[in-house]
């Protein structure tokens, strides 16, 4: 019996080619899995054109599986209280959907009896990283086959395969960008970008054209870290991202345009629109300025960059990112509240006010008026002992900072 492979299936040209690629060179059959994690609100394209390419293809059948919300409540969720942005901006998009493809490319691999999963990535990128690794997290037993880094053809070539074998595909030889979208951004790589100089065209741009110049105030309702209402209504948070991109995106906010380390040891410039994560974790984390602890909060900032990196380094499923998930967790419980958020076009936002239950924000701890409750006199003793130590090396020690007294 010939060996049967799940491919995570896009419907673009590569993980077409790949389906009749692997029949021919391995001899194997193929079923396709098409994971929605929110790409198709962008897509000309639906899903029944994209499924019978598949079949077009060669493959047995094409699966496709709605995780929009899975992507929302679990990945876009924790990538919230994490503040997740690699390498202090990224907020990871196509890296948070690649865990959620590989937990359903493993459940059907399952159903079908499978005894490999494939995907169509090259071997430059990180995603090829995220595949695999997280395919041997949740199923070890599986083998994971990488068409495109054995079949050695170039772009033109695979567009010839396509038409040799009428796969019906709609990219032309000259492809300009590589774009990856879901639910929490899009991500826009090649042409004119490859040069970091070059400034960014405006042409794949979708999210952040600016068609609104009026300026957008809106409240966002956190509880337990989860944004849950826009203006007071209440929303599932898949609508309340698709809302922000749309809202936020009209006025151009949530551009981003940066050189970034890849797991494989090479630079690359990438462009990202991504209104929604930017805005949402940028109010989140202002939340949280008011309700965490000091020591808490201050130890939270620096996991969160371990957490990005782990997570962009396709270990979604490991036990580093497993023990910080439990830490981060456990901080989120008073995280409620409402942050206000101001857009100006082209691009620009604001928070510009911040409540909630359980602040730590104390006024009369803080106000400078009547209403005072500090008791100053405290300080004194207090910060004398603060400053003992330097105090004693200033004597003993620190000569040359030292103005000696004026006799
Ligand atoms: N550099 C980003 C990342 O590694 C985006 C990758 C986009 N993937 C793609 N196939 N175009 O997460």
């Amino acid at each position: 019996m010939a060996k049967r492979v799940v491919l995570a299936y896009s419907g673009g040209l590569d993980t077409s080619v790949a389906v009749r690629w692997m029949i021919e060179e391995w001899g194997v059959e193929v079923v396709c899995v098409l994971v929605n994690v929110g790409q198709d609100a962008e897509s000309s394209e639906s899903f029944e054109d994209i499924q019978a390419r598949a079949i077009a293809a060669g493959a047995l059948e094409c699966v496709v599986v709605d995780a929009r919300d899975e992507m929302a409540d679990e990945f876009c969720a924790n990538a919230i209280y994490a503040n997740a942005r690699y390498e202090g901006k990224y907020p990871l998009v196509s890296a948070l959907s690649r865990p959620v493809i590989v937990r359903h490319l493993v459940d059907q691999a399952r159903k079908f009896s499978a005894t490999a999963v494939a995907h169509g990535c090259t071997g430059k990128g990180n995603d090829q990283v995220r595949f695999e690794v997280g395919t041997h997290a949740l199923a070890p037993d599986l083998e994971v086959l990488a068409p495109a880094r054995n079949w050695g053809m170039t772009r033109a070539d695979s567009v010839d395969f396509a038409e040799k074998w009428d796969i019906p595909i709609r990219a032309s030889k000259e492809k300009i960008y590589s774009i990856d979208e879901n639910l929490w951004g899009r991500a826009i790589e090649c042409g004119a970008m490859e040069d970091p100089w070059a400034t960014p065209p405006e042409e794949p741009y979708t999210l952040t054209r600016v068609t609104n110049v009026e300026p957008v105030e809106l409240v966002l309702s956190f509880k337990a870290c989860v944004p849950v209402a826009i203006d007071n209504v209440p929303i599932s948070l898949a609508d309340l991202i698709r809302q922000m991109n749309h809202r936020a995106g009209a006025t151009g906010f949530g551009r981003l345009d940066m050189v970034e380390n890849r797991r494989v040891g090479i630079k690359s410039r990438e462009v990202y629109e991504c209104p929604a994560a930017l805005a949402i974790i940028a109010a989140h984390s202002d939340l949280e300025d008011l309700v965490l602890e000091r020591d808490v909060h201050h130890e939270k900032a620096r996991l969160e960059s371990r957490w990005s990196e782990l997570v962009y380094d396709g270990m979604w499923f490991s036990p580093l990112k497993e023990a910080l998930d439990a830490f981060m967790l456990d901080t989120q419980r008073f995280v409620t509240g409402d942050v206000r958020l101001r857009f100006e076009a082209p691009g620009l936002m604001r928070i510009v006010g911040r409540r909630s239950p359980h602040a730590l924000y104390d006024y009369g701890l803080a106000t400078y008026d009547a209403a005072d409750t500090f008791q100053h006199a405290d300080s004194e003793g207090y910060v004398k002992i603060y400053g003992l130590g330097v105090k004693t090396w200033a004597a003993r020690q620190g000569a040359k900072h030292a103005t000696p007294p004026s006799t």
